[in-house]
């Protein structure tokens, strides 16, 4: 069966991917997305001495009126799904913190079309909810494990969690959501030493691992160039370890470059948003949790699909502005440039 393509923005690219954030509230404090504990400021105070600071953003939960309801989500899925959107990741903030989330998932797994259903989370509240997501059909799942290292864990993430997260790791492996994906954003000076002990885990427990560049989306705007890790630096690292043979690409939309190891156990990942840019591939849309579409992880303006789906308007309205929307997608982002502005909100509430 042919898939519709309906979504095509102006640079002739088809969009097969839709990203849902569900809430924007989180209950960790990563130091590259809501940097508020001590040790993150110190982390960040120490390196901005003397440079200048562009004011943090004001980070405001959005009420609970405000956030699109299960119909509301489904409906704009369903949607998105009839002009040719495949793969669904559900995001946050921390999806899991979303009540009933299972129902949500039920809901969604039933759209026919969806050809990869997903979710992005910190895994502290996966042990509770990992079964029922799984029943209700979640195939794949993404954790954030930044560190193996109990107290850098803390500093990263501002909680005591490693052992939570590392136990639902293992039970969604149990759960048979393989490959489980494992995602490391890597800061200079903060995670970078561990690099290697997070291949070795990967490899260890056959988990697919995926470095990430840190990239400027942080509510304090702490973002500094020099606390990037760039991906190649990072390849050269594990190339001195491991004889690693790149893995082909699955398709060009793919952000990873793939590399495996020789017993094929494990496999890790580059994501290099920031040193070498995707942009030209990309087929990626989100919505946020308050009912915003935004067609770039940088984008300074939002599409109020919210108030749309709210003062009556026809699925064929709400198609056409998806599709006036999408044409209205960046060609790329400028990260590093000086006409670089950040995003009004935080990875938080954009949803990764
Ligand atoms: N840079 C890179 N990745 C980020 N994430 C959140 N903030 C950033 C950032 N500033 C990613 C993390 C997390 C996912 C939800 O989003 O990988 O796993
Ligand atoms: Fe929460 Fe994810 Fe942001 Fe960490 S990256 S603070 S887990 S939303």
């Amino acid at each position: 069966m042919t898939q519709v393509a309906s979504l095509v923005d102006s640079h002739g690219r088809v969009l097969r991917d839709l990203r849902v954030s569900i809430t924007d509230r989180c209950n960790f404090r990563c130091l590259y997305c809501l940097p508020e504990t001590e040790a993150a400021q110190n982390f960040y105070r120490g390196r901005w001495a003397n440079l200048p600071h562009s004011e943090p953003i004001a980070r405001k939960w959005q009420p609970k009126s405000k956030i699109l309801s299960f119909e509301e989500i489904e409906r704009s899925v369903r949607l998105a799904v009839s002009l040719g959107i495949q793969k669904v990741r559900l995001t946050g903030g921390e999806p899991l913190l979303r009540q009933n989330v299972d129902e949500l998932v039920a809901r969604i797994a039933r759209i026919p079309g969806i050809t990869d259903l997903a979710m992005t989370t910190n895994g502290f509240l996966f042990l509770e909810k990992g079964r029922a997501l799984r029943d209700a059909g979640l195939r794949r799942i993404s954790f954030s494990l930044d560190s193996l290292d109990r107290a850098n864990f803390q500093k990263m993430t501002g909680r005591d969690a490693l052992a939570e997260v590392l136990a639902s790791i293992k039970l969604a492996q149990e759960l048979g959501m393989n490959p489980v994906k494992v995602n490391a954003v890597v800061i200079r000076g903060i995670n970078d030493h561990e690099i290697e002990a997070l291949a070795d885990y990967a490899r260890e427990h056959d988990l697919a691992m995926r470095f990430i560049e840190f990239m400027p989306l942080d509510s304090a705007r702490a973002w500094l160039k020099e606390l990037v890790m760039p991906g190649k630096e990072i390849l050269q690292r594990l190339q001195a370890r491991h004889a690693l043979s790149p893995a082909p690409r699955r398709n060009p939309s793919e952000t990873a470059q793939r590399w495996v190891f020789p017993d094929g156990r494990g496999e890790l990942g580059l994501i290099s948003p920031v040193s070498e840019p995707f942009c030209g591939h990309c087929n990626r849309l989100r919505l946020t949790a308050d009912g915003k579409l935004r067609t770039c992880l940088f984008s300074v303006v939002e599409h109020d699909l919210r108030s749309r789906l709210r003062n009556g308007a026809s699925d064929e309205d709400l198609a056409a502005y998806l599709q006036s929307v999408v044409l209205q997608k960046e060609d790329r982002h400028h990260i590093g440039e000086p006409d670089f502005v950040s995003p009004e909100r935080s990875m938080s509430c954009i949803g990764g």
